[in-house]
């Protein structure tokens, strides 16, 4: 089978590593890819976003599958693109991408599906903030207000507050760039990740995991598109990741089918543990990252068989998915002032250790491996438990060397000390 990879992050690097031991896969080839990502598959060019361009190039590898790795072409069709020429994609359509591309139609769906989500409002009038932000946050007996970009914004478009000039002052920016403010009430309680493998009504879920949003330890300072994660969760039990399976997921993908906006790819759903059982945070319409790094460590199924089956329509005959015993942690080195405007250009020392997944890195003309993101690299530990795993993820980290560079270094701790409880 021949494999061709869209995207340029250490989500998509992990993806290539699983996809290779895939005894099946016989071709593997990444665009655009990264410095790490050349090592492990063929490197094209091509512009993500465009759906005559991913069909063409997908042509001229014959690829058998193409796996499209961020939100941005999906929400833009390029999935519908490619499956219109007759090659098979894991990757929603247009329609239904929108579960993470319009946050009004994930209210809606979940409504419609009974899913227990936050209390949200959009804002698109400044006008109107300072009443909203009433009905929301401490002004209403709330923790603190969640305030969101309605649009994609990889993460950083969250501000998650107790000070209402905060609040207001990120609203505020949103709305004078132009962008819509969606206000949602605080969800309690830890947050997982739970990725999902759809195709219609057919639902497989991958193991629970948790991210660290937050750029600092102990969850200090501002949101980023994700400095680590972990899985499986040691505080979660199965029963309760089945119970979220058929109550939510399969509620959800069901609701997709009627509406006509068949999902097949990758669903992933964001959800607090309230005191009050799961609520939805969000719904994305791809892999999460850094999750992906840790899941798919962990994963002995052979994940190019995997997609493929979600791809044809053959989900439902593929049978229960293996998993490795242990635990895996990753931890992303960012770059030097990361998540503001990132230091780059940077040599990278020992990015080609073991573990080491390439996120925003490039190759130099002289060969050196310098950054070129913010979210550089994700190392990946794994262990027969969580604290092996940690142990592992952060000896290799320290062998790293990036000027400026930073990383948090409680990245499943909580975990391994059974400070999380439900
Ligand atoms: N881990 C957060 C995301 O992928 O959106």
């Amino acid at each position: 089978m021949h494999v061709l990879v869209i995207g340029s992050g250490a989500r998509e690097h992990a993806l290539l590593v699983a996809l290779a031991s895939d005894p099946k896969v016989d071709r593997l080839v990444i665009a655009p890819g990264n410095a790490g990502t050349a090592a492990i598959a063929e490197q094209r060019d091509v512009d993500i976003t465009s759906g005559p361009a991913v069909t063409a190039l997908a042509r001229d590898v014959e690829a058998d599958l193409v796996v499209i790795g961020p939100e941005v072409p999906l929400v833009l069709g390029v999935a519908d693109a490619v499956r219109a020429a007759g090659i098979a994609c894991f990757g929603p359509s247009q329609d239904a991408a929108r579960i993470e591309g319009s946050k009004a139609f994930a209210k809606d769906v979940m409504a419609a599906a009974g899913v227990r989500t936050a209390r949200s409002e959009i804002v698109d009038n400044p006008a109107g903030l300072d009443a909203a932000l009433a009905r929301f946050g401490p002004d209403a007996g709330e923790a603190a207000w969640v305030v969101k970009d309605d649009g994609l914004a990889a993460g950083k478009g969250v501000v998650v507050t107790a000070d209402r000039s905060a609040a207001r002052a990120h609203a505020a920016g949103l709305l004078d760039d132009g962008h819509p403010v969606l206000l949602e009430s605080f969800l309690d309680g830890p947050e997982l990740s739970l990725f999902c493998v759809v195709d219609g009504n057919t639902v497989v879920p991958l193991l629970p995991a948790q991210d660290f949003k937050r750029v600092g330890d102990g969850d200090s300072g501002p949101n980023t598109g994700g400095m680590g994660a972990y899985a499986p969760l040691p505080w979660l039990s199965r029963e309760a990741t089945a119970g979220i399976v058929a109550n939510v997921v399969e509620p959800v993908a069901a609701e997709l089918v009627r509406r006509g906006n068949r999902f097949s790819g990758l669903l992933y759903a964001g959800l607090a543990m309230t005191s009050t059982g799961p609520a939805v945070v969000e719904f994305n319409c791809r892999f999460g990252d850094p999750e992906t790094q840790a899941v798919l460590a962990l994963l002995e199924s052979p994940l190019g068989q995997l997609l493929y089956a979600a791809a044809t329509g053959g989900l439902s005959d593929f049978g229960a998915l293996r998993w490795r015993d242990g635990a895996a942690v990753t931890v992303v080195l960012a770059a030097e002032n990361y998540p503001g405007r990132p230091r780059v250009g940077d040599v990278i020392v020992g990015a080609e250790a073991d573990g080491v997944l390439h996120a925003g890195t490039a190759l130099r003309e002289d060969g050196a491996v310098v950054s070129s993101g913010g979210r550089v690299l994700s190392v990946v530990g794994t262990g027969a438990d969580l604290e092996a795993a940690r142990t592992d993820a952060y000896r290799v980290l320290d062998s790293i060397r990036l000027p400026g560079s930073h990383f948090r270094t409680d990245i499943a701790l909580a975990a391994t000390e059974g400070r999380i409880r439900l």
